[in-house]
């Protein structure tokens, strides 16, 4: 069999680590022609492509980022003028075919796994890979990326403490995760936070006025707010500049904000997302080799395993509040806004 292979969206470490898994496991195990597709769909589109060898596989598990290149195109998304490229899916599945490859394997976030569900609707072979760090894809228990994101967030997080305690300030950390507030979750549990701010909890800031100015009253001279980028604001201002201006406001406690940004998108995967990211790899290319195509590889417990695309693609999973980081939080004193 001869597969392609791709990663698409927003880079996040691991990813490298699961090409790594998908091509070694079919060269090695399966005897499979393995070819590198360049820069998500676009490599697609305009056969910008790789031979993989065993050789290209190497000193993959921990790199950041990803070796073939991502892009956020989009080739089901409604074109505005009818031009050339106007029929995008149709030019790909034609160069599926004069590339002579069986399957294509999509790495990627949600927006992947829409695209990867209408390519097999339009009768390609594929096989998706759940890539985020924002944990919010439906299916799965977790997607590889976000144990290195949150690792990243609580370090940062950890950090702020020490500062925010020899200025007696309230420090505001703003970290990622889309619509969904599962990295302000895990982070801001377990660096700390004294309030956590999720998009799938409303919250006021009378409320977090009045916790951080009680914290005040029993001696705690600074407190860590962490707030997932997605939440409600004003509609103008990033979300930490708008919470520590809103406390700063109503509490005369003196606020400062972070935006950790991108550095969690980066560098090497954790050795719970190189291990996922090994295990998924794996199992994508099993799919193949037993011929299940159109299927999304899962993470159910501790199984890897997989569902139908269909089922997956355009639902997103979010915080619920019967979480129990969210039941045991509060139980703590930490508020949720
Ligand atoms: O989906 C991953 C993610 O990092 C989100 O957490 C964030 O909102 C978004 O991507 C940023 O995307 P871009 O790379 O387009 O700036």
């Amino acid at each position: 069999m001869k597969i392609g292979i791709l990663t698409s969206g927003g880079d996040c470490p691991g990813i490298n680590a699961t090409i790594r898994g998908v091509c070694k496991t079919a060269i090695r195990h399966y005897g499979m022609e393995v070819v590198g597709i360049h820069s998500g769909f676009q490599g697609l589109l305009t056969r910008d492509v790789e031979q993989i060898t065993d050789h290209s596989l190497t000193g993959l598990l921990n790199l950041g980022g990803t070796i073939l290149g991502t892009s956020r195109e989009k080739p089901f998304k409604k074109q505005r003028a009818v031009t050339v490229e106007a029929d995008k899916p149709t030019l790909i599945r034609q160069n599926i075919e004069a590339l002579g490859l069986d399957c294509v394997v999509c790495i990627g976030g949600n927006g992947t796994q829409k695209t990867a569900a209408r390519l097999a609707g339009i009768g390609v072979n594929v096989i998706s890979v759940p890539k985020t760090i924002d944990n919010d894809i439906w299916g799965t228990d977790v997607s590889f990326g976000f144990d290195s994101a949150v690792t990243i967030a609580t370090e940062a997080i950890d950090r702020l403490h020490s500062t925010a305690s020899s200025h007696k300030r309230v420090m505001v950390i703003e970290v990622m995760g889309h619509k969904a507030g599962w990295i302000a979750l895990y982070s801001g549990m377990a660096g700390g936070g004294d309030v956590i701010l999720l998009p799938e909890i409303p919250y006021s800031i009378k409320n977090i006025g009045d916790v951080l100015l009680q914290r005040l009253k029993k001696g705690k001279n600074y407190s860590i707010v962490v707030v997932a980028e997605g939440i409600q604001t004003d509609g103008k201002k990033r979300a930490a500049e708008y919470i520590a201006q809103e406390i700063e406001y109503e509490t005369g406690i003196e606020t400062r904000e972070t935006v950790l940004g991108y550095i969690q998108r980066g560098g090497s995967p954790t050795a719970f997302d190189r291990n996922l990211s090994t295990r998924m790899g794996g199992h994508a290319t099993e799919l193949i080799a037993t011929g299940q195509f159109g299927r999304m590889v899962t993470l159910q417990g501790d199984k890897v395993s997989s569902l139908p695309l269909e089922e997956v693609a355009g639902k997103l999973k979010l915080v619920t509040e019967d979480h129990d980081l969210v039941v045991q939080g509060r139980r703590m004193g930490i508020s949720f806004g």
